[in-house]
């Protein structure tokens, strides 16, 4: 099924030409709905709205709770209505806003995939600590298995409604569970890097030692670690819906128990005492649980253990006077490693190692 045909509506950019628009969409969600197909109408007028930047938490937080009264076709087609109508843009504008949006980013999903290609083809094998062979086409599978994911509609609008009752109910901010991703070739340079893959090495050297990621979102550094180190990582996130979608995720491309754990709970109550290698996405977390979570891993973590977060906040700790009783360092650098990631063409991604000290 197409979108109305621009022609229709003439060339006039007005509020009036959108909501003819959104009338068409409306129409034919009923004519879906009618023929047993759950809205799909209104999914692509959602993401007409997500390309233009339009308040898309508001919208994506009615459209679950429309989604889950009875008079479903009633409430989204409104939302759409009044979304575009506030847009005050024509038909043309949001089709071709819409299409600019669609084609960067299948150029970007593009590119992603002829790096990943040139990278596991060009990549050192021994990067798996336990010298098995890298599963490179899990890995591929992996990451476009999460890249559809991340834009699935009802993913996000669970997201923004869990959010919105998380920072209700807790002492968290939204801020605190802002969505981000990291792509395969970051992950890939960061524990490429000479010092860091000796220090990773050293770590995961003892029995039983795992790789922990905190905020584990969609799965992502779990899935990369399990399947680039070859070593047992858990993930723990605190949203469910995430939880709910990774979970799926690892089901469906068959990673077993041993290999990857996923815990929905608050990383606070994390066990440390097996963890080789910790890896903090805490870029938008709450500074009281950045807090809590820097002196959770200075007291906790066993020696040796690599420590890799995507701020420079435990760099405080690689002071051997400001936080230790004993004037001995807890951390020490090992290495800042620049790497892409979706919100910043170069993020900062510092590396250490927990050495004997106490804070
Ligand atoms: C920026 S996102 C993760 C980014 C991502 N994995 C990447 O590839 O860059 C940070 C995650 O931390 C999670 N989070 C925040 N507070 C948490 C807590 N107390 N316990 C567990 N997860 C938490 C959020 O829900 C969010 O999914």
């Amino acid at each position: 099924m197409h979108m109305p045909c621009p022609e229709l509506y003439g060339n006039a950019c007005s509020s009036e030409s959108a909501l003819l628009f959104v009338r068409e969409v409306s129409r034919r969600i009923q004519h879906d709905l009618k023929s047993g197909i759950p809205a799909p109408m209104f999914k692509k007028c959602f993401r007409i709205l997500i390309a233009l930047d339009y308040d898309v938490k508001k919208a994506l937080r009615d459209y679950h709770i429309h989604s889950k009264k009875s008079n479903l076709v009633e409430g989204l087609v409104q939302i759409a209505l009044k979304s575009l109508h506030q847009l005050n843009k024509g038909y043309d504008d949001v089709k071709l806003e819409c299409s600019k949006a669609e084609i960067a980013r299948k150029q970007q999903l593009a590119q992603e995939a002829d790096e990943i290609e040139h990278l596991l083809a060009s990549m050192d094998i021994t990067l798996s600590l336990n010298q098995k062979p890298l599963n490179l086409n899990k890995l591929k599978e992996c990451v476009s298995a999460l890249r559809c994911l991340e834009v699935d509609i009802d993913l996000q609008a669970r997201l923004a409604f869990e959010v919105d009752q998380m920072s209700e109910s807790s002492e968290y901010s939204d801020m605190n569970f802002s969505y981000g991703s990291t792509p395969l070739s970051s992950w890939i340079k960061v524990i490429q890097d000479p010092a860091v893959k000796t220090v990773l090495s050293a770590a995961l050297h003892c029995d039983g030692r795992i790789c922990m990621v905190w905020g584990s979102s969609l799965g992502w550094l779990v899935f990369y670690a399990a399947l680039t180190i070859g070593c047992t990582c858990w993930g723990y996130e605190l949203l469910c819906t995430l939880h709910e979608f990774a979970s799926g995720l690892k089901q469906k491309l068959q990673l077993d128990h041993g290999l990857v754990q996923l815990q929905n709970a608050d990383l606070l109550v994390s066990d440390l005492s097996n963890v080789g290698v910790l890896v903090l996405t805490n870029q938008c977390w709450d500074a009281e649980l950045m807090q809590k979570a820097s002196t959770k891993l200075a007291l906790e973590l066993p020696e040796n253990a690599v420590i890799i977060e995507y701020c420079q906040h435990l760099t405080k700790y690689c002071d051997p006077k400001v936080h230790s009783a004993a004037e001995k360092a807890v951390l020490e650098i090992v290495a800042t490693v620049p790497v892409p990631v979706s919100w910043n063409d170069s993020q900062i991604i510092h590396v250490y190692r927990k050495v004997a000290g106490q804070i």
